[in-house]
């Protein structure tokens, strides 16, 4: 990934247009209210008015949270694909390419999950968590996926803007001085494989700009495929469309000419 796109990444908010889009901005309010209330989160670095140290986030605190929300974050993307696939075979047409980019997504988070577990070891009580909030998380999501796909897409993209918010304050403190174990620390050798980072850029700092890069992504993927009719639309993300895109681009009207395209096919 270029570099420069990586440092250009900022927290940004869809507006909640429909009934939909608040349901599922509602829900992740709610959700991130819990965490942080249960886990004492509070990014507010040490030296303003802090009025507990149990509140400051340390490198520790920060580590924890980040495997708790990456191992939540693998089952949306999983989840999606799975359904879409089956329905796919189940209905005997095609997927029309989202499939790719949603099993792309879990593997993503994944690796970011695999990432931050080189810095810590979880202990019991976390993995009890983990366990718990998967068993939760894959089951409500694969059944509100069933009612409304298009709900959960808006509701992973709003999620995924609280992630890059997440990551910009840690990113924060960091630069700020207060994570001061993170200062010239590497990135673990699977990170700087995975995203290839190049020489001069392997330290925790550039870890955490690449997570944050690709939580900006998934968070315009799925508000995007929000937009879209979940049945009839090509992923505009996929590989092949997007070469199709290219190639139709300039004499007729792009993604709208392939949409048409792909309705006469099924
Ligand atoms: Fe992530
Ligand atoms: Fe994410």
């Amino acid at each position: 990934m270029d570099p420069s796109r990586i440092l250009a990444v900022r927290t940004a908010h869809r507006k909640a247009y429909t009934w939909q889009d608040r349901a599922a901005l509602g829900t992740v309010r709610l959700l991130r209210w819990g965490m942080d209330f249960v886990s004492g989160y509070n990014s507010r670095p040490a030296d303003t008015n802090t009025p507990s140290k149990a509140y400051i986030m340390t490198e520790e605190k920060w580590i924890t949270r980040f495997i708790f929300l990456e191992s939540v974050a693998g089952v949306p993307g999983m989840v999606a694909g799975m359904l879409r696939h089956l329905k796919s075979i189940r209905r005997m047409r095609r997927d029309n390419g989202w499939i790719e980019t949603l099993l792309e997504e879990a593997y993503n988070e994944r690796m970011h999950l695999l990432a931050f577990l080189k810095l810590a070891e979880p202990g019991l009580a976390m993995r009890f968590m983990v366990l718990g909030a998967q068993w939760v998380f894959f089951s409500g999501f694969s059944l509100a996926y069933l009612i409304s796909p298009q709900i959960c897409h808006r509701f992973v993209g709003y999620l995924e803007e609280e992630a890059v918010i997440t990551y910009s304050k840690a990113i924060r403190d960091l630069e700020d001085g207060h994570l001061p174990a993170w200062e010239g620390l590497q990135a673990p050798k699977m990170a700087i494989k995975y995203w290839q980072m190049p020489e001069g850029q392997r330290c925790m700092h550039s870890l955490l700009l690449y997570v944050r890069a690709d939580e900006a992504k998934h968070r315009d993927v799925n508000h995007t495929l929000g937009n879209l009719d979940q049945n009839m639309d090509p992923n505009p993300f996929a590989a092949k469309v997007r070469a199709q895109v290219q190639s139709v681009t300039g004499s007729t009207g792009g993604l709208r000419q392939l949409r048409e395209n792909s309705r006469k096919e099924t």
